[in-house]
């Protein structure tokens, strides 16, 4: 698949390599995810919400760049983590095993799925900013929520039988490269961020801080544009033309 670039290990501000993502969440997203980080270069340690014996066949496949942990180990292991599973109040989250790393959140606020949260339906805050609440000394970003981690439906080329994260890939400089929001109210997520989805093959647009997040919910202008994805230009116009007085989910 052209879409994939090899790449070194992204480094941070002050140069240490990060190279190891620990993915919390081993589901459509978590597993989709790593399989496309260890293309791109990277190791991984994965978890879900059980004993990592659970993630053996996943592993095996993933080869051995991988290994599966508990989440606090796989936390404490990461150089930057993913959390990929949804948002919820009581979440017990290995708060001290991230602290002070880059985690990235995918998650979109689905009431008909993880049930209503008032704050974020009242527009008082984003369901990325209760999740950074959650991490205190983490610096969260809210990325790759609106790149499918599945087939595309229905499947009328070979390509779309690809999750988008892989079939929208592409290297960089290419003309239809897409680009991929991300928000988060600490710069060296952004930075950390933008250069790991080009590592994955994609631009990025920052739609900073946190409490700017519900311009990228389900259902806004940009989320319509995301099964064929969008260029940097495009999402920043879509982003652009998001209403928080739609009825729309606000996360
Ligand atoms: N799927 C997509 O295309 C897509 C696209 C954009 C954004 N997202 C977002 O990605 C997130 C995950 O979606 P998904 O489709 O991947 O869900 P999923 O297939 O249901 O997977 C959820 C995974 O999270 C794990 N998990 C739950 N609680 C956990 C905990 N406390 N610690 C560690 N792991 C835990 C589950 O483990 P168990 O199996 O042990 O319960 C499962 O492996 C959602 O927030 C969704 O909004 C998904």
């Amino acid at each position: 698949m052209s879409g994939h670039v090899q790449a070194a290990p992204i480094r941070t501000r002050s140069g240490a390599s990060v190279a190891t993502l620990g993915i919390l969440g081993a589901g459509q997203a978590g597993a989709t995810l790593a399989r496309a980080a260890i293309t791109a270069g990277y190791d991984i340690v994965i978890a879900n919400s059980r004993r990592p014996e659970t993630l053996h066949d996943l592993v095996r496949e993933l080869g051995p760049r991988a290994r599966a942990a508990w989440a606090a180990d796989a936390a404490a292991a990461a150089d930057f983590a993913f959390v990929a599973y949804p948002y919820a109040p009581d979440d017990r989250l290995p708060v001290e095993e991230l602290a002070g790393k880059v985690v990235l959140d995918n998650n979109n606020y689905m009431a008909w799925r993880d049930g209503h949260f008032a704050a974020v339906d009242s527009g008082e805050k984003t369901v990325h900013e209760l999740r950074q609440e959650q991490l205190p000394d983490s610096k969260l970003a809210k990325a790759f929520s609106h790149v499918q981690f599945h087939a595309r439906s229905p499947i009328r080329a070979p390509s779309d039988a690809l999750p988008g994260l892989v079939r929208l890939a592409r290297p960089s400089g290419a003309p239809d490269r897409k680009a991929l929001v991300v928000s988060s109210n600490a710069r060296e997520a952004v930075e950390l961020v933008t250069r790991f989805a080009d590592d994955l093959g994609f631009d990025t647009v920052d739609n900073s801080p946190l409490s700017e997040s519900w311009r990228s919910a389900a259902g806004t202008p940009m989320w319509r544009a995301s099964v064929d994805g969008q260029t940097r230009e495009e999402l920043i116009r879509n982003l652009g033309r998001a209403e928080r007085s739609s009825g729309l989910p606000v996360s």
